[in-house]
């Protein structure tokens, strides 16, 4: 696909290019040899980010730095529909008078929609002809549009204001498995020590973890999902952008609470979370707890069980929550 990405790009602009979610970096090293324009770089995930610090190109922390002034905006298309659409209305607002976007995907997983989220930022929406199961799309034309990103929701029940960028998981809603989490975290003991909300996207849990415990921390690999926790917990928690408990020392933490992720882009995937249940055994101390939600048919109950003593808390027609205690 990239090698499309690339074809479809046509004359490149004499001024800024940014490449978004590049995930290995192909892209970026490949129009950095192209142009003596300057190519920037932002990966909403830090695992990717770090692909491409070698390529010599500017790496941007977010999205408005990625694309203020830019002519060029190019990308893979996100798997969701509202992180494509902050993409868009933040090129339209910011990015160059000229500014176009040219994003490519896999046909499977390309939706009409994509094009209706685009025209709402751009005047022209084209897509190209289909090569090797791919396609790109093709906007021009930058509107006048407003920026509703980070969106923000009151939720009376958790007298909260979620807030969320486009690209982050449940955007400003309650996922039903973070509900099902919520509903068991009375289990958890009280402790002075440090309580870890591990991919914390928008901050929900984090936020409802430090009314009760003096030091929390949320982690998340993902640029929009740090940016929008900071918003949730305004304050009351250190959120870190991270990969998993890797910036943890060994038996450093009282106790992780994780609604882990399923997918890696647009793939199932258990390797991070079976990665991240490894290394919660390395951070907690003994007697340490994790409480964690995921669906029931994933498995983790054996890597659980090899931690520490570990009993089902809840489970419902989809999801399970578990506890562990350190050995
Ligand atoms: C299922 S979502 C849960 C989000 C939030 N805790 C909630 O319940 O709404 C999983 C989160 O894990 C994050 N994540 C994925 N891989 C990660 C990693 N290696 N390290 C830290 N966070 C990760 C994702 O970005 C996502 O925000």
């Amino acid at each position: 696909m990239d090698l499309l990405l690339l074809d479809e790009l046509g004359e490149l602009p004499s001024g800024r290019i940014a490449v978004l979610d590049d995930a290995h970096g192909a892209l970026a090293a490949a129009l950095a040899d192209r142009t003596s324009s300057s190519v920037v770089a932002h990966s909403d995930s830090l695992v990717n980010e770090r692909r491409l610090t070698h390529l010599g190109v500017e790496i941007a922390a977010d999205l408005t730095s990625a694309l203020v002034g830019t002519q060029l905006v190019v990308l893979r298309l996100p798997k969701s529909l509202d992180a494509l659409d902050e993409m868009a209305r933040t090129a339209a607002q910011i990015g160059a008078n000229d500014v176009r976007l040219v994003a490519g995907g896999r046909t499977k997983h390309m939706t009409p929609s994509m094009n209706a989220v685009l025209a709402t930022s751009f005047e022209e929406v084209r897509a190209s002809l289909g090569r090797q199961k791919s396609r790109v799309l093709h906007a021009a034309g930058p509107k006048a549009v407003k920026q509703p990103w980070p969106q923000q929701r009151h939720h009376d029940d958790l007298g909260l204001t979620v807030h969320a960028h486009g690209a982050v998981f449940a955007g400003t809603r309650l996922d039903a498995g973070t509900a099902l989490l919520i509903s068991q975290l009375h289990h958890l003991t009280d402790t002075e020590g440090t309580v870890v909300d591990l991919g914390c996207g928008t901050g929900i849990l984090a936020a409802l973890l430090a009314r009760r415990f003096a030091n929390v921390t949320a982690v998340d690999v993902s640029a929009a999902a740090v940016a929008s926790a900071r918003l949730t917990t305004s304050g009351s928690v250190d959120v870190r952008r991270a990969d998993g408990l890797s910036e943890f020392a060994d038996a450093s933490i009282a106790a992780v609470v994780s609604n882990p992720p399923f997918h890696v882009g647009t793939t199932k995937d258990s390797t991070p979370t079976l990665k991240m249940i490894k290394d919660a055994g390395r951070v907690l101390i003994s007697g340490g707890e994790l409480l964690m939600v995921f669906n029931a048919h994933l498995p983790y109950l054996p890597r659980l069980k090899a931690l520490g003593r570990t009993n089902i808390l809840v489970r419902d027609n989809h999801y399970v929550v578990t506890r562990t205690i350190r050995d």
